[in-house]
């Protein structure tokens, strides 16, 4: 029996320094039994192949709980009915109910429409940077990073732009919860948040606009459309992976260039490498570190040689699929003309990231900006200094002060 480790996996601590971890687990114990500080014991899978295992097969590894006979996650009598729609969207359902849905979101959430975007992306990269680049030192985050994909979801769902700031701290407040204590600190955020949306919609509504919520509304596959709560659900779950995870994509990447200045040269001279450099960037530094849940559907159930009980917890670490030596080579060197780089930052399988394509797109239009106008960009603070954001799934900084290094000038 492999010994249980005791770790903190959503400390900002631990995020520091999460890759010698998982270096140490792949070779010694691919799927670990971990026990959080709250005492929960679940595994965590850290080699690529087992991790594309456990988002593969979605039927011996399972999202919702009753599959796996375990209490279901939403039915609590005193949640209030909207809420458990909240509780079983898009990702934390199994098929059937996860296909249903994810018809019903490819048709409003279009290639077309993400496409539409890229000129209002390049705008708000360039006037970022001019407002950045007179500073002294600013927060790429704050000033860069964020303010890109929270405008463009935003936009995208037709959110007025005097209720961003507000969106965005409930947003930050529903994934900065303590789980570890349950999920009830959530509740009052999210029901805030939801009786936003439905206003929103029913302004759709009343007049249909060329946004997302208007096409969740009217989308339609085999006669079927999303009820009331579904599409709160949906508008909820858009719109916080829609920022949370693409500001850590430019936070991080930004940190990955500052760590290796040959890269990042390369990058401003050869401005044709973006894409392939954005891939590696996720690879490098995986925004989602740790994939949600997933349970154990049946006994027997086997998952890189060890046997892992039916109900049990299991995580996928894609933050160290992506490091994983037995798959890619010099796993630990940034290099952005990796080719092939099959990393795994936006899953696999049936859950595989719907927004991928908007996300690379943003990622591909901030980098390249950045690297064209700020490619001497540095820390503003020794990088002992930075801190990581509480949570078990993102890798995120909290901040990141830099000097701007600007070559480019606007004007
Ligand atoms: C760099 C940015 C992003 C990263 C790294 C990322 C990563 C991921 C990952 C790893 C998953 C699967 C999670 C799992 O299997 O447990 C996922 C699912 C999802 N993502 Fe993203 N994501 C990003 C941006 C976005 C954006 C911009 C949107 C929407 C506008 C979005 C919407 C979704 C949705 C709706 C799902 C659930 C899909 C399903 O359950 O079928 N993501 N994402």
């Amino acid at each position: 029996m492999t010994e249980i480790r005791k770790l903190d996996l959503s400390s900002g601590a631990f995020r520091a320094n999460s890759y010698a971890v998982y270096r140490e687990l792949r070779d010694s114990a691919p799927v670990a039994p971990v026990m959080l500080p709250s005492k929960q014991q679940l595994y965590l899978a850290t080699r690529y192949d087992d991790v594309m295992t456990l988002l593969k097969d979605s039927r011996s590894f399972v999202k919702e709980p009753e599959n796996a006979g375990l209490r279901s996650r939403t039915n609590v009598r005193w949640l209030p009915r909207m809420f458990r729609a909240m509780g079983s969207n898009m990702l934390y359902v199994d098929a059937p109910a996860h296909t249903r849905l994810r018809n019903l979101v490819h048709k409003a959430f279009t290639p077309r429409m993400v496409e539409n975007m890229r000129a209002r992306i390049e705008t708000l990269a360039e006037e970022q940077l001019d407002m950045a680049e007179k500073q002294a030192s600013f927060d790429l985050l704050e000033d860069y990073a964020l303010p890109i994909p929270m405008t463009v979801i935003a936009e995208m769902l037709g959110v007025p732009e005097k209720d961003r700031s507000n969106f965005r701290k409930l947003s930050e407040k529903i994934i900065s919860v303590d789980t570890n204590n349950g999920n009830l600190g959530m509740v009052l955020p999210i029901l805030r948040f939801a009786s936003y949306l439905r206003d929103l919609y029913n302004e759709r509504r009343r007049n249909p606009g060329n946004d997302l919520l208007t096409a969740l509304v009217e989308a339609e596959a085999e006669g079927d459309r999303l009820d009331e709560d579904e599409l709160l659900a949906m508008g909820l779950l858009l719109l916080i992976a829609g920022h949370e995870t693409t500001v850590n994509l430019i936070t991080n990447g930004t940190l990955a260039l500052i760590e290796h200045p040959d890269q990042m040269q390369m990058l401003h001279d050869h401005p044709e490498m973006t894409r392939s450099a954005v891939e590696e960037l996720l690879r490098y530094y995986a925004p989602i570190e740790i994939a949600t849940d997933r349970y154990v559907a049946s006994e027997d159930t086997e998952l890189g040689g060890v046997e892992v009980p039916k109900g049990t917890l299991v995580l996928a670490c894609l933050g160290s699929a992506n490091r994983d030596e037995r798959r890619f080579e010099n796993p630990d060197r940034l290099d952005i003309t990796r080719d092939p780089n099959p990393h795994v930052a936006f899953g696999q399988g049936i859950h595989y990231c719907v927004g991928a394509p908007l996300a690379r797109l943003e990622g591909e239009i901030a980098m390249r900006t950045l690297a064209r106008r700020m490619p001497d960009i540095r820390l503003a603070v020794e990088p002992d200094k930075l801190r990581y954001r509480k949570s078990l799934f993102l890798r995120g900084l909290e901040t990141l002060p830099v000097v701007p290094g600007v070559r480019e000038k606007s004007f």
